[in-house]
Order: C-alpha cells, then sequence, then structure tokens
C-alpha cells in the first residue's frame, strides 16, 4: 500500500476550532524589545536566499559556505554548501571564549530535589572529556552513539560529545522497550550505547541498564555501553564492553580541540513513527539544522541570553528536547532549567514551585500538560509567584482554544504572549508559529508560516484552497533544517513525504489544516495512520503488529479516540484466534497480557488504553480496515457511512458484541 492510499481519512473540524475569533495584542512592552518585527517576512520574500545566509552568518564557521541552496538533488537539499562548522563549538566553546564562561547553561533539577548549576565553561569540560572518552574507545567521524539516558545533563553532554567529533547520535525515548532499543541499535549499527544505572520515575528508581543489557543480547555492532550512575542501585557490568561514565570520561583530559565539519555532514537521526509499522531514522545534518534551530529559538522564543531564564520541559528523547533543549537555545547562550522528573513528583505544583524558584521567563509545553494541569485545579498556579513568566510556549499536538485560554490566564496571568508552534521532527525546527510582538494571537491557531518558510494548505489534487477553507497542509520551498532522509532507506523519504503532492513538488506533513477568514492557520491533526498520544507520534499499524505478534491475536484494528487529557488514546480491537482459549478462556486475561505484551514490544508509551474483544472488523471492499468506524465506536458516537463497507452487518455485529460485553 502506498503512502498515498493510506491517506484515507476524513479531516475533522471541530466546533471549538470554527468558534475563536478573539485576539492578543502583545504589549507594547513586549514589542518594543521583541527580537522580531514585522518587516522580517517582506526580507524573507524579498530574498530568501540571502535572509537565510544572515541568520546562518549568525554561527560561528571555520570555512565559510559559498552556496547557500543546493537543491539539484531535490528532494535531498544540501545548506550551506562548502561551509565547515562544528556545531558544539557553536553551542559551547564560542560563549567561553567570548567571555560568558561563568553564564549558567543548565540548571539542572533532579526528581528527588538534588540539583547542579552548569556553566558555559563547565559544559566545555564535560564535553571535552566526552569527546575524548568517544575516542579513545574508537568512534571515528560518521560512527553512530545510541544514547538512552534520563532528562540528566549527561544527556546533553553526550550528544554534544557526539557532534564536537563527527559522531552522529540516536537518541532513544527511556520510556522504550528493549525491542525498540534493539531495533534502534541494529538499524543505526551503533557502536557505543551511552545510559545509566536507572532513572527516577515518580519518586522511585527504576532500571535502565538491565533494559539495555536485555536489548544487546548478542547484539553484533556494539562494542562498548558506558553507564551513568544516577540512582545507586547495583548493576552488572559485563567486562570488556562496560564501563562507568564518572570512571572512563571522568579520567579524560578535558582539553580538546574541535575540528570542522562539513554543512552537510550528519548530526544525528532520531526514529520516528510513519504510516508502516516500522519506525523511520530521520536523519538530519549540521549546518542548516543549527541555522533554523537557532533562528527559530531567536524569533519564536524571543530569547535575550543575557537575562532570560528558558525552560523547554520536553525530554531530549525526542524532537523538541534535541533542538528546544540542546541545539537551539545553546547555539543561542541561553540560561534554561532542565528537570528530570514527571510534573506531579513530588506534588503537582512542582512546575509552579521550579518557575518561581528559579524565575523562569520563558516556558514550552505540551497541550496534553496543559489539560492536565487543568484538571489538578487552578489553585495550584495560583500558589506560586510566576510573575517572572513573559512567554510561553506550545508543541506536539493541536491546543484547543479551552486549553489555550486557560493557559493564557492562569499560568500567563492574561498578560503575555503564547506561541503555538508546529512543526515535527522531519522539518527538524519550528515552522508555523507567531512571532511574539508582532502578531496578535488567536486562541488555537499557529497562524503563520516563520519568516523564510512557506506553506500552503491545499485540496486533494494539490490546489491551494480558499480562505475558511480545509485542506492538506504541505511545505512548498526547501528549508534548512528539512530531513536530509531516512537512515540507511535513501529513496524512502521520497515516497513517504514527496509522492503525494509529486507534480507539485510539495513535502506533505501528514497534517490536515485549515485557514480561517484572515489566511491563519489552524492545524487539525494527522490525516493518516499516525496517532498523537500526549504529543508523541505513534502509528497504528506498529501497534496492530506488535498486537499480531501475540499468539492469542488473529487479526487487530487500532485507532486513536480523541481524549481529554492525552489528545488521543489508543483503542485496539482484536480478534482472537480459534485456539486462544488454549491461552485462557477469560478475555479480561487475555486483554491484561495483551496490554502487557505491547508494552514489551514497543513501550509502555503504546500500551492501549483500552482494548476490544470482537468477532470481526469492518472493512473495505478493497480489504482495508475502516478505522473510522472504529473510532466512532471507540468514542461512542453514532456509526458513520457505512457505504464502502464491504459487509455491513460487521459494524452491527461490533456493536452488538460489545453491548453485550460491557
Ligand atoms: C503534531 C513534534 C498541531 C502534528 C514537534 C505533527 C502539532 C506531529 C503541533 C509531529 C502544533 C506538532 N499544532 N499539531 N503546534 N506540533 N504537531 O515529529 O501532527 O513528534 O505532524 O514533532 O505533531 O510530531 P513530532
Amino acid at each position: 500500500m502506498t503512502p498515498a492510499q493510506n491517506f484515507n481519512e476524513e479531516i475533522f473540524v471541530t466546533e471549538e476550532v470554527l468558534q475563536s475569533s478573539h485576539t492578543y495584542a502583545p504589549s507594547d512592552a513586549f514589542r518594543v524589545t521583541a527580537n522580531a518585527d514585522e518587516s522580517l517576512y517582506a526580507e524573507a520574500t524579498d530574498d530568501r536566499e540571502g535572509f537565510w545566509a544572515k541568520q546562518a552568518a549568525e554561527l560561528t564557521w571555520a570555512t565559510p559556505f559559498d552556496t547557500v541552496l543546493d537543491w539539484s538533488g531535490a528532494p535531498t537539499a544540501r545548506w550551506f554548501v562548502g561551509g565547515r562548522l562544528n556545531v558544539a563549538y557553536n553551542c559551547v566553546d564560542r560563549h567561553v571564549e567570548a567571555g560568558f564562561g561563568s553564564q549558567v547553561a543548565l540548571h539542572w533539577i533532579g526528581e528527588p530535589g538534588d540539583s547542579r548549576d552548569i556553566t558555559y565553561a563547565m559544559l566545555k569540560d564535560e564535553v571535552s572529556r566526552a569527546a575524548n572518552a568517544l575516542l579513545e574507545l574508537g568512534l571515528v567521524a560518521g560512527d553512530r552513539v545510541v544514547i538512552q539516558l534520563p532528562m540528566i545533563p549527561e544527556a546533553v553532554i553526550s550528544m554534544l560529545a557526539c557532534a564536537r567529533i563527527g559522531v552522529v547520535h540516536s537518541v532513544v525515548f527511556g520510556g522504550f522497550s528493549p525491542a525498540a532499543l534493539r531495533a534502534r541499535v541494529d538499524d543505526a549499527a551503533a557502536k557505543v550505547v551511552i545510559t545509566s544505572d536507572g532513572q527516577y520515575r515518580r519518586g522511585a528508581p527504576a532500571p535502565m541498564k538491565s533494559n539495555v543489557d536485555e536489548a544487546l543480547a548478542e547484539a553484533e555492532t556494539v562494542e562498548h555501553v558506558l553507564v551513568v550512575r544516577r540512582v545507586g542501585e547495583p548493576v552488572e557490568m559485563t567486562e570488556g564492553r562496560d564501563l562507568w561514565w564518572h570512571e572512563f570520561v571522568g579520567g579524560q583530559s578535558s582539553e580538546h580541540e574541535a575540528e570542522s565539519f562539513d554543512s552537510e555532514h550528519p548530526l544525528f537521526i532520531l526514529y520516528t513513527s510513519g504510516t508502516t509499522g516500522k519506525p523511520k531514522g530521520i536523519l538530519h545534518t549540521s549546518g542548516g539544522y543549527l541555522t533554523q534551530a537557532a533562528y527559530t529559538h531567536r524569533v519564536v522564543f524571543d530569547v535575550k541570553p543575557d537575562t532570560d531564564v528558558y525552560w523547554c520541559a520536553a525530554d531530549v528523547g525526542w524532537i523538541t528536547g534535541h533542538t528546544y533543549i540542546v541545539y537551539g537555545p545553546l547555539a543561542n547562550r541561553t540560561t534554561q532549567v532542565m528537570y528530570e522528573g514527571t510534573p506531579n513528583t513530588p506534588h503537582e505544583g512542582r512546575h509552579f514551585e521550579i518557575i518561581e524558584r528559579l524565575k523562569v521567563s520563558i516556558y514550552y509545553i505540551a497541550p496534553t500538560l496543559i489539560r492536565t494541569f487543568m484538571k489538578w485545579g487552578d489553585h495550584l498556579p495560583k500558589a506560586y509567584d510566576l510573575t517572572s513568566l513573559r512567554l510561553l510556549g506550545s508543541v506536539g499536538e493541536p491546543i484547543n482554544p479551552e486549553a489555550w485560554l486557560w493557559y493564557h490566564e492562569n499560568i500567563g496571568g492574561g498578560r503575555i504572549p503564547i506561541v503555538d508552534t508546529w512543526w515535527q521532527t522531519e522539518t527538524g525546527a519550528i515552522m508555523i508559529a507567531p512571532l511574539p510582538g508582532v502578531a496578535a494571537t488567536k486562541p488555537g491557531a499557529a497562524q503563520r508560516a516563520l519568516p523564510g518558510i512557506s506553506v500552503k494548505v491545499v485540496d486533494e489534487v494539490g490546489a491551494e484552497v480558499a480562505y475558511g477553507e480545509s485542506g492538506y497542509l504541505v511545505i512548498d520551498q526547501p528549508w534548512p533544517s528539512m530531513t536530509r532522509g531516512i537512515w540507511g532507506d535513501p529513496d524512502r523519504a521520497q515516497e513517504v513525504y514527496w509522492d503525494r503532492f509529486k507534480e507539485q513538488g510539495y513535502y506533505f506533513a501528514g497534517d490536515g489544516a485549515r485557514y480561517d477568514e484572515d489566511g491563519d492557520i489552524w492545524l487539525l491533526g494527522r490525516v493518516d495512520d499516525v496517532m498523537n498520544v500526549s504529543g508523541h507520534r505513534i502509528s497504528t499499524i506498529e501497534v496492530e503488529s506488535a498486537l499480531v505478534s501475540h499468539l492469542a491475536v488473529a487479526e487487530a484494528a487500532v485507532v486513536g479516540a480523541s481524549d481529554e487529557t492525552t489528545g488521543q488514546a489508543i483503542v485496539a480491537f482484536v480478534i482472537l484466534r480459534g485456539d486462544s482459549e488454549a491461552f485462557s478462556d477469560d478475555n479480561d486475561v487475555i486483554v491484561a497480557a495483551l496490554m502487557k505484551h505491547v508494552s514489551a514490544e514497543i513501550g509502555p508509551i503504546a500500551r492501549p488504553k483500552r482494548i476490544l474483544v470482537v468477532p470481526e472488523l469492518p472493512k473495505t471492499r478493497s480489504g482495508k480496515i475502516m478505522r473510522r468506524l472504529l473510532r466512532d465506536v471507540a468514542e461512542n458516537r453514532t456509526i458513520g457511512d457505512t457505504a464502502t463497507l464491504a459487509d455491513t452487518t460487521a459494524m452491527r455485529v461490533i456493536t452488538e458484541s460489545l453491548r453485550s460485553n460491557s
């Protein structure tokens, strides 16, 4: 099945999205000091490449580039061709050389309450030690290192150490299972894995190293595992393979001369779910990625390096952490907060307590967390002094106007801008967002492509829709931080992202969008088989594959059903095998086992919220599962149009069997 055929669902336009038209203009005080003004749009339109060259010139290049963009190999771009730079040097050393060594880079706060302040000078020493350690392990530029670490400074240090020596990192979120980790290690043929003994999760240490050991059993490419001691639990160290970070990295010299790499040298791979079962390794390179990371961080978050305290509460295991904890903020010499734990440990006011204590001025989170805060209650933000905040951001999923307004009132005190930022792992950096200080913001709208970026909302055949209409979001011009392809499968990016609107040469994002009457853009969610659970992308097919790999399951269909807190929740429909009774004759036992099985196959983040045992699944005449109808069931709606259904009794059988089960 081609991705174009996958593209099956109607676009949802919620009442809420349509209703709100009130706008919030920035204060004059914000406007006059803002990093960006309206003229940036015209400047970028007049001379796109000149505009991007100017942004790139904010970085320090060892060798200047001679060509801004080479699009001759479309859809694989080359940006800042001929230029050479060192990404880690740009994020760390140059700030120390400019006299800012004593500025705090990271105010790190551990879940149990311990903390570390790491200055740019300290970061330079730590990154140099780690780089020397990786070199001693025999790594050379172009090799791959997999990093699975909790939110501790060593995660940032490891990423920068790789970048410093031209080694490609692949960070794997801590919530992925050993099987998922192993798949990523093998796909990238990683030589080194960096992990920790364990991680704090809701107040207690949870294992990490033992999961890595399980993942690496007989892994062919891994020569060494570096282990950070975080929780102090005993772990097994494999002789000759495993090394303690504090001993091996700690014993290295803090001197390391950073060499430069080509602008197109690979920087990292990050795996993300698509419309097929196998996650794709999204490749990003150096010069273009860092340029757009730093530029967007500067204009969208209006960062003032001398005075702001910035906090992006993502995990470094996702693209948001890569671009807006590591590369963008550090390239801009930002002082930031890095927090290890969950937002309700040890209490539900934890984030607000941190904002008050560290006088956080810029705060960037996902709508799912805003909705969680709403559930926990207004009294929590009210109990803390949040007046240090001057800008709020949102990312990862459409923000419903209700959540936007709550965020605006209860965290922003009704006085500061909110930037809703739309982007993807593949885009590398923010693409659509209002510029604070310029835009009058609209609750729920990401509004407008950034200066230098061009997007459109188009219909089925690629024609731009009129204002007031919905369609598919496409990107019609190359951009510096665009993915350079899928690791190990160079031709696949064309098919996945570019074939849908091949004639027009548009990148198809997989999202539905709408222009309002002013031409502002509202994101409407995915239009393919990708779910968005708490801002995390999970493919329906990946979860289906995990389910059918269980002995008791004959067939499975998975849908993302709307959920008040997590945006979408995973709901699975399974048909059991005739002989599943050999496994158990109790459906509850089977369902519990299947939940556990999915966690083990992919990770706890993919565990379905509900698994429903059904006798049949609704299919089109061509045999494709009609997820739309299943979503109706999962969301307790009346079943929609069944005209294309091969056998209309299927839905009746399903609803009846669910009714009699409940
Ligand atoms: C969704 C996360 C609406 C979208 C940075 C996209 C959003 C997917 C927004 C990418 C937003 C992200 N409004 N939807 N502001 N931001 N999305 O790769 O569906 O983890 O395609 O990147 O998240 O998820 P990813």
